[in-house]
Parts: structure tokens; C-alpha cells; sequence
């Protein structure tokens, strides 16, 4: 039997380190599953909705920054509950005046499925708009970090990039990293779970104020 929308609500919303809802959706570049997607990372965001001033400065953003994404195995793809063919037109719109072309598919999410899925849509902000919410997917489609902005406040691109930085390299390297940490600084070295280890950490030649904390170079 078909999941049903209400059946996919009933299951919660999307959580951490968990396998990001699958869906099957119409796009700008044909219909695509998040299945597609496996194998690279997934930064899926949603925006209010198109032809509107802080969303075009986004997509702007989103569209200049692609090439980065790319070279970390990022793909992009937006949603909101528009339909394809305003996607189209708004895209074009801003190529012609703004000289930027969006290399991603759009989500056209006119029976707000995916943003039901992922619980894009606030209630309390707007009943039919998708709010500016960011999933960071894995190559392997687990759900990795969310970020929710409100529809006046136009998102950080740099932030989402430091994100995947970060992201892939707590998994490349087995460690944590510290408030604005940006490639090249020293990162955090995960603390030590038992009293041995509390010990040894001291000896252990990374830059440890305290067992608790310490920061190596990569
Ligand atoms: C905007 O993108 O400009 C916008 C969209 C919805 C509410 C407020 C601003």
C-alpha cells in the first residue's frame, strides 16, 4: 500500500543522523527521487516562493557558489510550492537580469508533499509558503544538519559551504570543530571517555589547556 501524505506526517519530522525522507518529485530538470541524488551530498532548500526579492538575491547567491559545492560532491536543488513553469520563468528572469543562470533543479512542490515531508512550511510564519530551511544530506542520504530561516532574512551561502567544510571533515578525520572554525585552523580532538583515557590525553602532544579540551592541526 502507498505511503499517504498524513501517514508521513504521522511519522515525524526529519531527525539527525537519520535517513532523509525519500521522495519522488517534479523539477526543473525532470522528475527526480532523492535516490538520484546518492552517491554525492544534497544540500535541499526550500524558498518562499519565486519572483520575490530576498529569494532571487538566494538563488543568486546559491547559483555563484555551485562551483564550490561542486568540488566537495554537492549538489544543490530548491523547492517551493510553485509550479514548474513559474520555476522556468523566474529562473530566466534572473539570467536576463542579473546575468547569473541556475545550473540546479527546482522543486515545483504545488501539493507541498516534500515540504510536508521535511515540515518546511511553518504555520505560524506563513500557511503557503515554505519557510528558507536548508537539509544537508550525505552521499549515503542520511539527514546531516538543518538550518530554518525566517522569510525576512535571506541566508548565509559561506555558512552553508563552512558547514559541508566542517561536515566532511569531522568524517574524513574523525574529529569535532570549534565555534567559526574554517579549514585550515586547528580543530577540536574529541575528549577522552574514561579515566585512563583522561590521562593519556595529557601526554598525547596536542594543545590540551585541560583533559577535556584538546585542538590539533590536521
Ligand atoms: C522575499 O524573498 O523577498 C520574501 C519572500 C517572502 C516574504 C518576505 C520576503
Amino acid at each position: 500500500m502507498d505511503t499517504t501524505i498524513q501517514e508521513k506526517v504521522n511519522a515525524g519530522f526529519p531527525r539527525l543522523n537519520e535517513p532523509a525522507p525519500a521522495f519522488e518529485a517534479e523539477t526543473t530538470h525532470g522528475t527526480l527521487r532523492l535516490a538520484d541524488f546518492q552517491g554525492s551530498w544534497l544540500i535541499l532548500f526550500s524558498h518562499p516562493a519565486d519572483f520575490t526579492p530576498v529569494c532571487t538575491t538566494e538563488f543568486i547567491a546559491f547559483a555563484e557558489l555551485a562551483p564550490e559545492f561542486k568540488k566537495r560532491g554537492v549538489e544543490l536543488c530548491g523547492l517551493s510550492i510553485d509550479s514548474t513553469f513559474s520555476h522556468i520563468a523566474w529562473a530566466r528572469n534572473i539570467e536576463e537580469h542579473f546575468g547569473v543562470k541556475i545550473p540546479f533543479p527546482i522543486i515545483a512542490d504545488l501539493n507541498k508533499e516534500v515540504a510536508t515531508l521535511y515540515g518546511m512550511v511553518m504555520p505560524g510564519e506563513s500557511k503557503t509558503e515554505t519557510s528558507r530551511c536548508v537539509f544537508v544530506i550525505d552521499h549515503k542520504g542520511i539527514l546531516r544538519a538543518m538550518i530554518y530561516y525566517p522569510l525576512t532574512t535571506g541566508r548565509n551561502m559561506q555558512e552553508i559551504l563552512r558547514l559541508i567544510d566542517a561536515l566532511q571533515a569531522s568524517d574524513k578525520h574523525g574529529i569535532a570543530t570549534p565555534a567559526d572554525w574554517k579549514p585550515g585552523e586547528k580543530v577540536i580532538v574529541p575528549p577522552p571517555k574514561t579515566t585512563e583515557e583522561a590521562e593519556e590525553r595529557m601526554k598525547a602532544g596536542y594543545e590540551t589547556p585541560d583533559w577535556y579540551f584538546s585542538k590539533k592541526s590536521l
